[in-house]
């Protein structure tokens, strides 16, 4: 009698404490991570290594606002064509990369008499083991830390690329973040041409950066006070605080403004009291920009998401039955006269469909 009572109670809870540990994070929400000092630390210091040697490094042409040659152009192999600009293609993922051997076609479409007009790195979330992809992505991570959605991490990692870049070659111009749900729209060659048209560069005085810069969303006044109320203030007011997509393609001078600020970081930096309107990344960048350089940027991202039907906050994802030569036809039109370069997000079995049509659809422009 008294052991039996006894028991039961403490069966139940031998039983159920486990079951509490084992059931505990797919009920409450995951933990939100918080950025440490020495993380805060480790990327100040990358940061002012970049600062540093942006002073140092010769000048590049394009930075005197003068027409570099950037056509592409059979033979020129002589020492100015290697001083050509470079875009540096960013990766920022938490899975495998599960577009690499679409990206391989992309990249693998450049001049072969002078392939070194990009460089490629991946910033992959440490937490999560992620297969070694081979090609152009070998050997091309950044020391990477934890990522985590709807925290001001995003904006950590993407500044980390931005840096890592930087310091690493003088000669990257153009700086194109590209999720692991991305896929090209159009060839290497295309974009290049695009984003260094010399003829866009005589009627503005410098290259633009491509980032979504939008002032007038119902979504800002809780994005605003995500942190509580006048948390943001003085750094920034509500009227300067702009909303755009995560994925932009920035100039070198946006870059450095990027990795030089630390007033708005200050702000950005702090934790979310309402989750759910806790999108960091989608702030930062676009309030930045348009606060420290608003002449500079175009004012829209060249990468199409489908956020018809938003669940959850992730935008429409394609699955392989939506994917047709007038899928990427439909993707590539804006409203505006440019094309869009990129698009996401697409499943990762998507991958066969788009390379078999990547020479005839994807890569023939
Ligand atoms: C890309 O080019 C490299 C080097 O020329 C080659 O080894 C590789 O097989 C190519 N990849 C694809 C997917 O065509
Ligand atoms: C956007 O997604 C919706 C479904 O959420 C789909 O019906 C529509 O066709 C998509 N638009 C484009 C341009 O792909
Ligand atoms: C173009 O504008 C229409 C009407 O404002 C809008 O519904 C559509 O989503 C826009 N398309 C793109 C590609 O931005």
């Amino acid at each position: 009698m008294y052991r039996s009572s006894l028991l039961v109670p403490a069966v139940t809870l031998i039983v159920t404490v486990p079951l509490l540990f084992l059931l505990a994070p797919r009920i409450l929400p995951p933990r939100r991570i918080s950025i440490t000092v020495p993380d805060e630390l480790d990327d100040l210091s990358l940061f002012q290594k970049a600062i540093a040697a942006e002073t140092t490094f010769p000048k590049h042409p394009s930075h005197a606002n003068k027409a570099p040659s950037n056509k592409f152009r059979l033979g020129s192999t002589n020492a100015a064509a290697i001083r050509r600009p470079k875009i540096a293609f960013l990766f920022l993922t938490n899975t495998d990369l599960h577009f690499a051997p679409l990206w391989q076609l992309f990249f693998n479409g450049t001049n072969p008499v002078d392939p070194h007009l990009y460089n490629v790195y991946i910033h992959a979330d440490p937490a999560v083991k992620i297969g070694a992809p081979n090609g152009v992505f070998k050997d091309r991570f950044i020391p990477s830390k934890p990522t985590q959605r709807s925290s001001p991490t995003l904006i950590s990692a993407a500044r980390r690329l931005l840096a890592t870049a930087m310091l690493d070659d003088p000669a990257n111009e153009f700086f194109a973040l590209i999720s692991q749900h991305c896929i090209p729209l159009h060839s290497f060659g295309y974009f290049y041409n695009f984003l260094l048209d010399t003829q866009k560069l005589s009627h503005e005085m410098q290259y633009p950066s491509y980032i979504e810069i939008v002032s007038d969303s119902s979504l800002l006044w809780d994005r605003y006070n995500a942190r509580g109320m006048d948390v943001m203030e003085p750094e920034v007011r509500f009227d300067e605080f702009r909303v755009g997509s995560q994925f932009f393609v920035l100039t070198r001078r946006d870059s450095l403004l990027v990795i030089k600020d630390r007033k708005l970081w200050r702000k950005f930096r702090k934790p979310c009291i309402k989750v759910e309107s806790c999108y960091p990344e989608e702030h930062y960048f676009p309030t930045l920009i348009s606060m420290q350089d608003p002449k500079g940027s175009a004012g829209y991202t060249l990468t199409r998401v489908n956020w018809t039907d938003m669940v959850d906050g992730h935008p429409h994802t394609y699955h392989p039955p939506e994917v047709s030569s007038e899928l990427i036809y439909t993707l590539r039109k804006s409203n505006s006269t440019y094309s869009y370069m990129f698009a996401r997000k697409f499943s990762p079995d998507c991958l066969n469909p788009l390379l078999e049509m990547a020479d005839s659809v994807i890569f023939k422009d």
